[in-house]
Order: structure tokens, then C-alpha cells, then sequence
């Protein structure tokens, strides 16, 4: 049987700077990727040159027959030192944007994606004094390339972003880096969503966009008896991000995989054959206990699903995987959550944020050349865009 979705849904794919661009030396994970060499951390280097070869990615896209391409523009090389603006960045962004246009494709523009400049780290990141007020400098600086954009998202995964930074403001204070049950770092959340709230009425005055943020939706699940514990968790790892979405025009669910949660906190993924090659369980339900969920918390809100997808090197479980997961989404559709669209990550194998063995790339690339080769799968999501049916 057929399954349509609404007229207008969004069939996609996502990308962030720092993971496909290449070259951003100016912000702070190219320098950690750099500090952090000995423990086995690889470069983003040139990435997938994405920079310069944004035109090609998102032609596959848009001829494969899909209809929206979430990116995100690059803050370090926007600003690259406090106040002063690069014009041929923004201008650079904005042609990316033209591009999208003419390809008849939606962008869907992230305003940050993880990284920062260093200025902005040395001058304490979130934490530091002025944070609120240069995020919004930044973005209003952002918005002047953004006209006929109509989906913003402000920061991207608030939850994940403040549980990295927790752990590296641990290891700053001469505290162990937590391997295991380590969870976002409440004060760098609570500057984050100041942030959020800053920026968003900023977006939504000078564009007229739909503005929300995108949070990382581990569709956590209590372990028999560990409810209350259950949560606790639950909420210092999501709810505290997804509640400010409550007032903003829709929420991003970012789903990968699920997690129970006993009396020590989530509990890590048990060694698998099924596992992906990030380590995670092969969950392809999790996409709809996530959109459940965030429903749950921030009501009517419309949801799009700004993320998900699976680190494979076997195409064909990328396509089965995505194919049960739009199955959940649909069904929680049926029962009446409002869902704009479905952003596949990725659109490219890519810098995986200090590795580059989890492919989740729609398209793979050869890294000496940069040729693109697209993958099954990137036709079979097209053709289900141009259905709009599963
Ligand atoms: C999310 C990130 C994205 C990518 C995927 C696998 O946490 O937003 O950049 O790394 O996970």
C-alpha cells in the first residue's frame, strides 16, 4: 500500500560547514582536531570541498528528484575576528542560497553547526561574558543574506554541543573526560538557549523564516523500575532544549538510534553485529519514538525532521534502514503529529567530527579527487520525494 505525505513536504538532505567545506582553520574544532592528534583524532583538512564544489552536491540533489537541502554557514569565516565582517563570505552564502533557488530546491539554512570562532573561544565560548550579545551580532550579520529563506534553524543539537563542551570544560578544570554516562553540561545549556532566544526573534523580524533550532532526540526509553531516574535524564538531556521550542515556528528532531535508561543513567550500547559503524545500535524505530516525543513536549508545534541516518558502508542497509524509519515517521503522522519534512543526513560522506570511517553519505566522495559518486540510495530517496509517498 501507498503512503502519501502532505503536498509541500520537504525531501532532503543535510550537510554542516565544518564536515564538508574543507580548510576552516579559524574555528575551534579545526584546533582541537589539531591538539587532540595524539588520542587518534583525525583532520577535517579540506574535507569534501564542499567549499567550492557546492554547486555539483546540490545539482545530484535536486536531479535525483529530491526538493530541500539543509547547510549550515560557517560563523568563523563569517566573523573571522570580533566585529568585523567578511562581505565575500556572506556573499559566498548568499550564492549558495541563488544556487538552491535556481535548482528549484529549498535551502534550509543552519546558523550554527558545533563550531565557533577562536576569538569567540578565547574569549571563554559560551560560558564567557558577552556570548549572548556576539551570537546575535553574528546573526544579524547572518540575515542579511537570508531574504526568501523560509526555514532557519538558530544552533544545531544544543544538547550534544553542551554535553562536548561540558566535557572539555571538565578536563579544563583538571577533571577525567567521562566516557561513559556523561551528560550535557546544564549551564553551557542554559547559555545556549539564552542564545536561542536572542537570535530567533532577530532571524524572524529581518527574514520573515520560519525559525527553530534542531535537538538531538536520543529516544530515550525508561529500563524496567528506573522511571523516576529515567526522567531526570530525560530532561537534562532533552526536555530543557525542546521546551524553548515551544515558542518558535517548528522544532528539528535529529533521530539516529535509542537508548534505555537505568538507575546509572543511559545505558551505552551493548557490543553488536547489527551495531553502525558509529557504534550505535541499529534502531530504525527510534525516528518515531523521537518525534513522539518531542511532540509531547512542545505540542502543536510543526516538526521537521532535520536529521537522520545511518553510518553504513553497505548501501543497501542505508536504504532499509531509511525505509523502516519512514514508515515510523509516517505512522506517527497518521496519528496526527504535524511533520514538514524529512532532511536525510547525509548528503555526503563527510568529516564525521574527527573520523572518517562512518560513512552516512547519500553520495560517497574519492578524497584525492573529489569526485562525487552517488550511491543507490540517493536515487531511491528521490524517487520517493517525487511520489511524495512511501
Ligand atoms: C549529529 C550532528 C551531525 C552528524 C550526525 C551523525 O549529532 O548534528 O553533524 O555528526 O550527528
Amino acid at each position: 500500500m501507498s503512503r502519501s505525505f502532505p503536498q509541500g513536504f520537504l525531501w532532503g538532505a543535510a550537510t554542516a560547514a565544518h564536515q564538508v567545506e574543507g580548510n576552516n582553520l579559524n574555528n575551534d574544532f579545526w584546533q582541537l582536531e589539531h591538539a587532540a592528534a595524539e588520542h587518534g583524532v583525525e583532520f577535517s583538512g579540506d574535507a569534501v570541498d564542499s567549499y567550492h564544489r557546492y554547486q555539483e552536491d546540490m545539482r545530484l540533489l535536486a536531479d535525483a528528484g529530491l526538493n530541500a537541502y539543509r547547510f549550515s554557514i560557517e560563523w568563523s569565516r563569517i566573523e573571522p575576528s570580533p566585529g568585523k565582517f567578511s562581505k565575500a563570505e556572506l556573499a559566498h552564502y548568499r550564492r549558495m542560497i541563488d544556487t538552491a533557488d535556481g535548482l528549484g530546491i529549498k535551502p534550509v539554512v543552519t546558523l550554527h553547526h558545533f563550531t565557533h570562532p577562536l576569538w569567540f573561544g578565547e574569549r571563554g565560548a559560551w560560558l564567557g561574558k558577552g556570548a549572548v550579545e556576539a551570537f546575535s551580532r553574528y546573526v544579524e550579520q547572518a540575515c542579511t543574506i537570508l531574504h526568501g529563506v523560509e526555514w532557519v534553524c538558530t544552533i544545531n543539537e544544543p544538547n550534544v554541543l553542551a554535553l562536548n563542551h561540558g566535557q572539555l570544560r571538565r578536563v579544563a578544570e583538571g577533571k577525567e573526560y567521562q566516557r561513559v554516562g556523561a551528560l550535557p553540561d546544564t549551564e553551557i545549556g542554559e547559555a545556549l538557549i539564552a542564545a536561542h532566544r536572542a537570535a530567533a526573534p532577530l532571524v524572524r523580524e529581518a527574514t520573515g523564516a520560519k525559525v527553530g533550532w534542531t535537538v538531538a532526540n536520543q529516544a530515550l526509553v525508561p529500563a524496567p523500575g528506573c522511571e523516576s531516574r529515567y526522567t531526570e535524564v530525560q530532561q537534562v538531556w532533552e526536555d530543557m532544549y525542546l521546551e524553548p521550542a515551544r515558542e518558535d515556528d517548528f522544532v528539528g528532531v535529529q533521530s539516529y538510534t535509542s537508548q534505555p535508561v537505568d538507575e546509572n543513567g543511559v545505558v551505552p550500547h551493548p557490543e553488536h553485529p547489527d551495531n553502525t559503524l558509529m557504534g550505535w545500535a541499529y534502531r530504525p524505530d527510534a525516528l518515531g519514538i523521537a518525534v513522539r516525543h518531542t511532540h509531547d513536549v512542545v505540542g502543536d508545534v510543526p516538526i521537521v525532521v532535520t536529521e537522520n541516518g545511518i553510518a553504513t558502508s553497505d548501501d543497501q542497509r542505508r536504504v532499509a534502514y531509511t525505509g523502516e524509519a519512514l514508515r515510523h515517521l509516517r505512522d506517527a503522522m497518521d496519528d496526527g503529529i504535524d511533520v514538514r519534512g524529512y532532511l536525510h543526513w547525509s548528503l555526503l560522506d563527510n568529516f564525521e567530527w574527527g573520523r572518517w570511517d562512518p560513512t552516512f553519505g547519500l553520495i560517497a566522495v574519492d578524497r584525492e579527487t573529489f569526485e562525487r559518486h552517488p550511491k543507490p540510495s540517493l536515487a531511491w530517496l528521490g524517487d520517493i520525494a517525487r511520489a511524495n509517498a512511501i
